[in-house]
């Protein structure tokens, strides 16, 4: 079974949309694992994002990410990581279909709302760049059995 990172960003908080992100993957049927606020120092943005440390837009998206608080998340499921991305929608919110996150609440790159990872290596890296090891909770939901058959 896959695990991926999501976050959501600082604007994400700021807004409001907290519930709203988290509702999202909760319907779809995905498990929660982690979750956690969090403002996050310089060095653990770079990390995450390095990456796209030669981009021209690295440093603003260092300043962003580090801005406010962020929330953390870890979902476990069939096809999480994949499904995620979908779910949040194209990286541009005004190239994001309707009904995805981006697609519905933002409306620039530089402040779309929400973070997910684009592999399942990915998801693992960061998993375990923002959680420490006691942070991540197994469970089994009782719906688990009216989702996946
Ligand atoms: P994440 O889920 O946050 O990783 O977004 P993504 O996978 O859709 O995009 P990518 O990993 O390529 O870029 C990471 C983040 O950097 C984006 O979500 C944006 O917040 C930011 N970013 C990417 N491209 C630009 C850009 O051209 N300008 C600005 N200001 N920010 C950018
Ligand atoms: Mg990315």
């Amino acid at each position: 079974v896959e695990h991926t990172y999501i976050m959501v960003k600082p604007d994400g908080v700021q807004r409001g949309l907290v519930g709203e992100i988290i509702s999202r993957f909760e319907k779809k049927g995905f498990k929660l694992t982690g979750l956690k606020l969090f403002h996050c120092p310089k060095e653990l943005a770079e990390e995450h994002y390095k990456e796209l440390q030669s981009k021209p837009f690295f440093p603003k998206l260092i300043n962003y990410i580090t801005s406010g608080p962020v929330v953390c998340m870890a979902w476990e499921g069939v096809g999480v990581v994949a499904s995620a991305r979908k779910l949040i929608g194209a990286t541009n919110p005004l190239q994001a279909e309707p009904g995805t996150i981006r697609g519905d609440l933002a409306v620039q790159t530089g402040r779309n709302v929400v973070h997910g990872s684009d592999s399942p290596e990915n998801g693992k890296r960061e998993i375990g760049l923002w959680f420490k090891e006691g942070e991540i909770c197994e469970w089994t939901p009782v719906q688990e059995p009216w989702v996946v058959e």
